[in-house]
């Protein structure tokens, strides 16, 4: 065995997963010089502004914004992307693995987007290409799928796969606050991006589905594929309400395996309070697999931060040194191409679930029986109804009703027409239920 006494590293990025990694890196190098059986030696970091602060002040390597210069050094065997971004991350990526480096990278976003191509030119360079904290940061959930799991036929991934959202949907639970009231307590907490567009509109928890769905399913999940929808439209009384029904609300990404199809998705749902998922609150985030061997297994944890992140990170280098130093040579298996016998990827109109809709209607006889009549006619059966709200001023009142499953197209129909109904005011709300 040609074991290697140093492995050097190009860090991409010296922010908050990057800045975990080096300090973490520079702090217990003896120990974990032992797992990896060489010496992590980080060889550069590449930033933007060289006159920021950084986690890690003098480092003992330099710090540079040419990307090229470290790239292409010769000592650099491990290339850390944690840069975050399509580009240029993607293209250094791409660089690094053509130039036969491996890569290591926290990227969902690239994975989503680019993964299937990586993934090929990794495996055709004989490269590693690992991606564990790109979902779930500290949690381990790429690792089980790619191998602890696979004896599995997996028939659901359920999972609260967005710290941001999770601590504001807590928040808005817990004391009544409304959306844009939490949003601000989890930008001020650090949690929330100053544009958090891609936490609150599904989008961050639509990419890393994309990456989990790939693995769980044997098949090649995009970004594209991942329908989306955010929590901007929740109000604080949806949450009241939830709770009066048995539920809480989670913004829950889930592929699900069913009829020979899979189907991912990111949406809001009801969630039955007794379930562990219900129970995840802040900003954590937890990840359930449905194996037919396993039955549910639920990796629970911190999905962000710079310390949990680079947990993964790090694991994710020393696995590489590992197979560098021939310890564990065999790469982890890229998901196939869409080939023959792997699922097709099914829409999401053709998805059964139940729904919680709160409306406001004009309050006067009959006014129940015309929507019952909607929902009759496209096929969807009333599982309750609750009144609230009545307001005599205005002639008003605040209806909330829950379904038994029916197919979603149905759904999205029968919405259009209650809508339009001259008795029903707005829909306020519609939120899909999760059964347990
Ligand atoms: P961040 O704090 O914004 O850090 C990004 C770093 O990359 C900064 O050092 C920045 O340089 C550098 N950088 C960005 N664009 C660059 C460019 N074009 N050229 C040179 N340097 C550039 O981001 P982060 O929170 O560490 O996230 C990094 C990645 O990890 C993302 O893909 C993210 O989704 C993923 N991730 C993050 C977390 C988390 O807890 N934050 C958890 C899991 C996964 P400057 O410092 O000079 O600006
Ligand atoms: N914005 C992400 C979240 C960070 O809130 O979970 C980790 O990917």
């Amino acid at each position: 065995m040609n074991v290697r006494h140093e492995i050097g590293i190009a860090l991409l990025g010296m922010g908050v997963v990057g800045g975990g990694v080096a300090e973490t890196l520079l702090k217990k190098p003896a120990v974990i010089a032992q797992r990896a059986g060489s010496s992590l030696i980080i060889r550069g970091a590449l930033v933007r502004d060289l006159k920021k602060a950084r986690a890690v002040q003098s480092p003992p390597f330099p710090v540079t914004t040419d990307a090229q210069h470290l790239l292409t050094l010769p000592e650099v065997q491990v290339v850390v992307e944690v840069m975050g971004g399509e580009q240029p991350a993607f293209s250094y990526i791409e660089r690094a693995l053509r130039a036969g480096k491996h890569v290591v990278t926290a990227n969902k976003e690239v994975l989503a987007k680019h993964g299937p191509q990586l993934w090929d030119l990794a495996h055709q360079k004989g490269v590693q290409l690992r991606f564990e904290a790109s979902v779930g940061g500290g949690i381990p959930i790429i690792a089980p799928l790619q191998r602890d799991l696979l004896a599995n036929d997996i028939s659901s991934v359920r999972a609260i796969i967005n710290g941001t959202t999770n601590f504001i949907l807590t928040r808005m639970a817990r004391d009544g606050l409304d959306f844009g009231v939490a949003l601000k307590q989890a930008q001020d907490l650090g949690y929330a991006e100053a544009d958090p567009t891609n936490d609150v509109e599904g989008i961050d928890a639509a990419y890393k589905l994309a990456v989990l769905a790939s693995l769980a399913f044997h098949t090649r999940v995009t970004a594209a594929d991942v329908k989306h929808e955010g929590i901007t439209k929740l109000r604080a009384k949806d949450f009241q309400y939830a709770r009066e029904l048995g539920y809480a609300i989670k913004l829950l990404a889930i592929a699900s395996h069913t009829d020979g199809g899979v189907t991912v998705r990111v949406h809001p749902a009801l969630v039955p309070q007794e379930t562990l998922l219900a129970k995840v609150d802040g900003a954590f985030n937890a990840v359930e697999v449905k194996g037919d061997l396993t039955g549910t297994v639920t990796f629970h944890g911190l999905g962000a931060g710079p310390y949990p992140t680079a947990s993964a990170v790090i694991a994710d280098i020393i696995n590489v040194a590992r197979a560098i130093n021939g310890a564990d040579r065999l790469p982890p298996p890229p998901p196939p191409a869409r080939a023959e016998g792997a699922p097709r990827l099914r829409s999401m109109e053709e998805l059964n679930t139940s729904y919680y809709i709160r409306l406001n209607v004009h309050d006067r006889p009959g006014v129940l029986a015309r929507i019952a009549t909607v929902l009759g006619s496209n096929q969807i059966s009333i599982a309750s109804v609750i009144q609230k709200d009545a307001d005599e001023a205005q002639n008003s009142a605040e209806l909330v009703i829950t379904t038994h499953p029916a197919q979603e197209a149905r759904m999205q129909r029968a919405l259009l027409e209650v809508a339009a109904l001259d008795v029903v005011r707005e829909i306020n709300t519609s939120i899909r239920v999760e059964p347990v």
